[in-house]
């Protein structure tokens, strides 16, 4: 193929553009619908993910994510068993209706239940027979004030007689009466022969409750996807999709590649249940090959992010505003959604991103930082901060090498990322309902009341430096 030389093609980022005003008869920025597909099957209420990165998304920060209305992508820089896990841990954290309790057999000591539940992220335990019929339950409550480790639990649990139970088919009003009369918290659910086979908590009922936006697979429980690389892909997504992802990432530096085209196919063919995102790509033909094999969603973005060198050390890329706009416009073909990784600086950003009709953002930097992601924070000059990596620098590939989960020829002398400290952000919570209210604000200003709208209204100016320059707030000077 001769190389493509001049005459240039025009590439553009965000910050090269503005969304035009348009006329608007929306009332509130509240009334404003952010539903969106971030995959063929997968519907979210808001378009935001959090990035696949160790430094941004774990099992805390997918809950959160997920029950805001986006979704968290966990990361792959740990063991196929370790990512499973946090796949698990999401699926488990709010669930009205959990069909796996965690159990413990009543010669169990204390300190061993201690350590399943914290373990599992549990407040409870519900003590069975080899036969899962019920001995009693153990919750927080009954341990309390008790110091021997060692005592067995059968003399510390409510026992049998005393445990309220519900039939399998109770329906969750009639469950939630229960947990009200009785002032309990857990309510054990039996099969006719009257084993053990499912729980509901009260504090499923209050989540689900205080965040109404929240975004939920069928069964009621949070959504997740989680990150795959090229080398153990089809193991890894096996443990995952076990685990309960609902989605499946593969996360590769060149998406446009036979590797990870011959990966989606053999993904869509093992797992149909689950939708499987492919990428990164910057190009309509990458997009297209992608779709072609059969993607529910396609990543672009080949160097935007706030931590990534691939530009200056690789060259390649194509500016984020272009790179998006041209897959959409491919994609849209296949109903297949495009997610635009990286890039996002402000919610200014966001608007822009969601306006080319990209079915969502993804986030690393913005919400790096926060309460929710992996890591501790640490205070130095009297302030706190965290750190944030990208996934190709050399200390995240360093580390990878000895956690397991990376590709272990990335750990190169040309790394694509970089790493630094940012400010402790707080809870993640707030970041993305300043991010949502700006996004709104966007789309008020085009007038439009959904997201469908702000694709078909939206129209971009290009702007000059001085109109950048013009765009920023400025303090007074003469
Ligand atoms: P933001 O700007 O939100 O971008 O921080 C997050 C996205 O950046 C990508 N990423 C990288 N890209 N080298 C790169 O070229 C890296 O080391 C790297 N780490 C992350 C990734 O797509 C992420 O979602």
């Amino acid at each position: 193929m001769t190389p493509k030389k001049e005459p240039f093609r025009l590439a553009l980022s965000y910050d090269d553009v503005l969304l035009v005003p348009h006329y608007s008869d929306i009332p509130s920025r509240k009334q404003i619908n952010l539903t969106t597909m971030f995959s063929k099957r997968i519907r979210l209420n808001i378009p935001v993910v959090s990035a696949n990165m160790d430094t941004v998304t774990g099992a805390e920060m997918a809950i959160h994510m997920a029950r805001q209305g986006g979704m968290g992508i966990i990361h792959r820089f740990q063991s196929a068993e370790e990512e499973a896990n946090e796949v698990h841990l999401v699926k488990r954290s709010e669930n009205i209706f959990i069909p796996d309790p965690i159990t413990l057999n009543k010669e169990a000591t204390l300190r061993e239940a201690l350590a399943l539940m914290e373990r599992n992220h549990v407040t409870g335990v519900i003590v069975i027979s080899s036969d899962r019929s019920i001995e009693g339950i153990l919750t927080a409550r009954d341990v309390r004030f008790k110091t021997d480790l060692n005592a067995s639990i059968k003399s510390l649990m409510t026992p049998k007689e005393k445990v309220i139970l519900a039939k399998q088919n109770i329906t969750s009003e009639e469950a939630l009466k229960i947990l009200d009369k009785n002032k309990i918290e857990k309510l054990p659910l039996i099969d006719a022969k009257g084993k053990l086979c499912g729980l509901i908590t009260a504090t499923d009922y209050k989540k689900t409750k205080e965040n109404p936006r929240a975004s939920k697979d069928k069964h009621g429980r949070l959504l997740v996807g989680a990150a795959i690389g090229v080398k153990d892909g089809m193991e890894r997504a096996g443990l995952l999709v076990k685990a309960g992802a609902d989605a499946l990432i593969i996360d590769i530096a060149h998406g446009h590649h036979n590797t990870c085209i011959g990966l989606v196919k053999k993904l869509k063919k093992e797992f149909p249940s689950v939708d499987i995102v492919a990428g990164n790509v910057a190009t309509r033909e990458g997009t297209l090959a992608l779709i072609k094999a059969g993607a529910d969603a396609v990543k672009v973005g080949i160097g935007p992010g706030a931590a990534c060198s691939t530009r200056i050390v690789a060259g390649a890329g194509v500016p984020q505003l272009t790179a998006v706009m041209e897959s959409v416009a491919v994609a849209q073909k296949f109903k297949v959604p495009i997610i635009a990784d990286g890039g996002i600086k402000n919610s200014g950003d966001l608007a822009k991103a969601i306006a080319t009709g990209a079915g969502t953002a993804m986030i690393g930097n913005l919400f790096s930082g926060c309460k929710e992601s992996p890591g501790e924070y640490y205070i130095e000059g009297g302030e706190a901060f965290k750190i944030y990596r990208g996934l190709a620098s050399r200390d995240a590939s360093a580390d990878m090498a000895i956690r397991g989960g990376g590709d272990s020829e990335k750990q190169n002398r040309a790394p694509e990322g970089i790493g630094y400290r940012v400010t402790f952000k707080g809870e993640v919570r707030k970041i993305l309902a300043g991010l949502i209210d700006g996004l709104q604000s966007g789309m008020s200003y085009t007038g439009a009341k959904n997201l469908k709208e702000f694709y078909q209204k939206a129209e971009f100016v290009r702007i000059t430096d001085a109109g950048m320059r013009e765009s920023k707030p400025r303090s007074h000077q003469i």
